[in-house]
């Protein structure tokens, strides 16, 4: 495979258009994007990877907008990559570039908290492989930002020559030439839905006459046209002469006061799932709501448990260690089963069926969320209650609501009389997420399996740990993340 075979638009990349392009595109997106970015609730110290940087425009942004992360820009222009090491020179070592291609990069798995890709997708083959490798280098719960191209989502009016054609015959041709997918913005959702993510956003950023400075729009025309013409030339059926033609029209659109141009630019995002499987979804409905299952069942531990050995004779098989105590990942690593060994009572296991998420649920923002006990005693339902109250205020961000206030949302937990087998109990529960018109949103089943009977804290601990996480794993609420009270040292893990 020769060096370009990864960047088959390589010349045209290179070429002293895609310089300044990358400059006009940034000023033209960056304030859309930028809000995207907020919207993601990210802070701290956090590891980002900017795949496919170019001049390191975005990077120097991103590190601006996050300025306690390192940053690790990659290309495979290495002129490109002198330049963003210019622009960033006066951040210090906490930004680098370096040259690697996106189908092989060269960091171990699960080493960033961030992975962003702009502009890229719509010129490498195999986008869906390099998606992959995006997603191999992101913590579990982490997330990942791509912004693709789409040349079908490109309008404008008036014009003199019939731009829609020239759309519509163009980028297949091209695509179709150059082994790419000019595409991308539509089809890159299938893509990820095939790879272990989950919380797929679909965002726009219009590039439009309203949004825009026309001269900053029709910057970006004239460096496509500069850049992109003769090639057009090559691979479709426009000689580079009319493609020319083409762009000018344009061009004289975006910059008439009278006429309007829009270029809609998708903006993906995900987060990595902790499954290191693929969860098998079993696509249940339930109640007139869309929700799916995992076949996976999880666990993870009461927080401030007593440290002791588990008792003789309770099964341990435990494989891989978490290796960084961060909320992200505890927050990902629930799709795996978790064993509680050695982190909590002798012999209590707390396990919940996962719902898994649908994209089609609406999120609840900052709710308001009344949690609701129906245990079989007074004592157990208020060390629950205590426990998912507390929950809640550490882990996602949710508003305060006195006893008693009506919540956005009800959270309705329901324990079961335990199931006593000599000395061994199992108190199955199930937890209900209500609207406040009373419709059932989601719902979780779970067990806690207890050796020694009685029944202690550390079994209300470990249910109401795993409702909460629950919740956040299939994207109700959002998690807090607080780099300055992490979350407790991570469990180890098992797949069951
Ligand atoms: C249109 S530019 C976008 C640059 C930057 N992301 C931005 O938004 O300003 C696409 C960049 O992807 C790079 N690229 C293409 N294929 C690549 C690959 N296989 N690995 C790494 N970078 C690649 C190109 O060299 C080019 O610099």
């Amino acid at each position: 495979m020769d060096e370009h075979s990864n960047n088959p638009q390589h010349r045209q990349m290179a070429d002293e258009s895609m310089v300044r392009n990358l400059a006009h595109q940034a000023a033209a997106i960056w304030p859309q994007e930028s809000a995207i970015f907020c919207g993601y609730g990210l802070v701290g110290g956090l590891d980002i990877l900017d795949v496919g940087c170019g001049t390191g425009e975005i990077t120097a942004r991103l590190a601006e907008l996050y300025p306690k992360a390192a940053l690790v820009g990659v290309d495979l222009i290495e002129r490109h990559l002198e330049l963003a090491r210019d622009r960033c020179a006066g951040l210090g070592g906490r930004v680098a570039f370096r040259k690697a291609d996106a189908f092989a990069l060269p960091f171990a798995d699960a080493a960033f908290d961030l992975v962003v890709c702009r502009h890229m997708l719509q010129a490498v083959p195999r986008p869906h492989e390099a998606m992959a490798e995006m997603v191999r280098v992101l913590r579990p719960g982490g997330r990942l930002h791509l912004l693709v191209e789409d040349y079908g989502m490109i309008h404008m009016h008036p014009t003199r020559l019939d731009v829609d054609r020239f759309w519509v015959d163009g980028p297949p041709a091209f695509g179709a030439a150059s082994g790419t997918d000019l595409h991308i913005g539509r089809t890159a959702y299938s893509h990820l839905k095939a790879l272990p993510v989950f919380a797929i956003s679909q965002h726009y950023v219009v590039v439009d006459t309203l949004r825009v400075p026309r001269e900053t729009f029709a910057s970006i025309w004239e460096a496509w046209r500069d850049g992109y013409a003769d090639a057009i030339g090559e691979h479709t059926r426009f000689t580079s002469g009319e493609a020319r033609e083409f762009f000018e029209d344009m061009i004289a659109c975006i910059r008439n006061p009278d006429g309007y141009a829009v270029w809609q630019v998708p903006v993906l995002s995900a987060r990595k799932s902790g499954c290191p499987v693929a969860p098998d979804f079993l696509g249940s409905r339930e109640a007139g709501c869309t929700w799916a299952g995992y076949a996976i069942r999880c666990g993870i531990p009461p927080r401030d448990a007593v440290h002791r050995e588990p008792a003789a004779g309770f099964p341990t098989a435990l494989e891989g260690v978490m290796r960084r105590s961060r909320l992200l990942e505890t927050l990902g690593m629930i799709g795996a089963a978790i064993a509680l060994t050695g982190a909590a009572h002798a012999g209590t296991r707390t396990y919940v069926s996962l719902a898994g998420r649908d994209d089609a649920i609406a999120k609840l923002g900052r709710p308001g969320i009344a949690v609701r006990v129906d245990a079989t005693n007074a004592n157990d339902t208020a060390f629950l209650m205590n426990e998912l109250v507390r929950e809640l205020a550490q882990q996602v961000h949710t508003r305060r609501v006195a006893p008693g206030e009506v919540g956005d949302y009800d959270l309705e937990v329901t324990l079961e009389v335990p199931r006593v087998d000599g000395q061994a109990a199992t108190v199955p529960f199930w937890a209900v997420l209500k609207s406040a018109q009373g419709e059932r949103l989601w719902r979780i089943e779970g067990r806690s399996d207890v050796l020694g009977t009685p029944l202690d804290a550390s079994v209300f601990a470990g249910i109401g740990r795993n409702v909460v996480s629950a919740l956040i794993h299939d994207g109700w609420v959002q998690p807090r993340y607080d780099p300055d009270n992490p979350p407790p040292q991570p469990p180890r893990i098992r797949s069951e």
